[in-house]
């Protein structure tokens, strides 16, 4: 079928069933195909050269715009809170609030900072952020076919656009849900805007009242990306859908996790840095 599927990365629970979906979403044809992508993690590398990538936070809090004071602190909650995130002995339940707490303490520490936003764009070129090796064919193949991207992001907004404006691949397909800065007069970095969104809380519903999104709504052939068991809702709010891929990114803790990762996605990438699968997958939706 297609021939990346046999990657010694990819692990899929029912193969037969993702043929099937693959062969209706060619059928239903690419204008009813949409993407749906979380962010960090997922677009961005994990590790490079052994050595972990950051994640929007982690863009911001390695910088040189945050008091050394800060940096730790933040430190300390990465510490406690990453390990909670990927634990898979915790239910959701349990982590959610837990979620919402580091979100909460992170961005009190980061308003706390007197960040610049026109100092964003540096921050962003002196930071070691890698988008997934195949970004560019992936970002521009789905311009060239005029297939809506949707990042959905329980990072930050204004970073990850920055992220993909360097990288030359911020198209106008591409819509962006996130967390924004939000900032006074003279750019200065006061508050969060509008809900939070953690990774616990990723539903599109909400966002799709706004109208921004109308014809999102109507593609109701989905691949959803994502690096979290938290991700595979972000496509809750598309009418009508008719078929949903879900292709997972299993980075970190792969013998603890494989399992629940096999049961809630179609395909399952393990440590794979690359975006080789989803190009062939949407070469072949196209
Ligand atoms: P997402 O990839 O699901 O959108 O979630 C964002 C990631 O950001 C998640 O893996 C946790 C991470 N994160 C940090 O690295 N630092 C922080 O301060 C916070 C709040 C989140
Ligand atoms: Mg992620």
């Amino acid at each position: 079928m297609i021939p990346e599927l046999s990657n010694p990365s990819v692990c899929m629970r029912d193969p037969q069933r993702v043929q099937e979906i693959l062969q209706s979403m060619v059928k239903a044809g690419s204008n009813t195909v949409q993407v749906i992508s979380d962010f960090d993690m997922t677009l961005t590398r994990f590790a490079y050269n052994g050595k972990r990538c950051p994640t929007c936070h982690n863009i911001l809090d390695n910088s040189k715009l945050i008091s050394e004071e800060c940096k730790e602190k933040l430190k300390e909650l990465l510490n406690t809170y990453y390990p909670i995130e990927i634990d898979s002995s915790r239910s959701i339940e349990e982590k959610l609030p837990l979620m919402v707490e580091w979100w909460t303490k992170a961005h009190e520490l980061l308003v706390q900072q007197k960040i610049r936003k026109d100092m964003l764009a540096m921050v962003v070129r002196e930071s070691d952020a890698m988008l997934r090796e195949g970004y560019q064919l992936f970002f521009d193949h789905l311009y060239e076919h005029s297939i809506p991207l949707l990042i959905f992001s329980a990072g930050i907004g204004d970073i990850l656009e920055e992220v993909i404006r360097q990288a030359g691949v911020f198209h106008p397909n591409v819509k962006v849900f996130s967390n924004y800065m939000d900032f006074d007069d003279s750019g200065v970095l006061t508050a969060f805007k509008g809900e939070l969104i953690h990774i616990y809380n990723k539903r599109e519903g909400a966002l799709l009242n706004t109208g921004h999104f109308q014809e999102l709504r109507t593609r109701p052939n989905v691949l959803l990306m994502g690096d979290s068991l938290g991700d595979l809702t972000m496509a809750d709010g598309v009418q009508d859908m008719e078929n949903i891929l879900k292709i997972g990114f299993l980075n970190d803790k792969v013998e603890e996790r494989k399992q629940s990762y096999l049961d809630s996605y179609d395909i399952v990438l393990v440590k794979d840095e690359t975006l080789e699968v989803p190009n062939a997958v949407l070469l072949y939706l196209t």
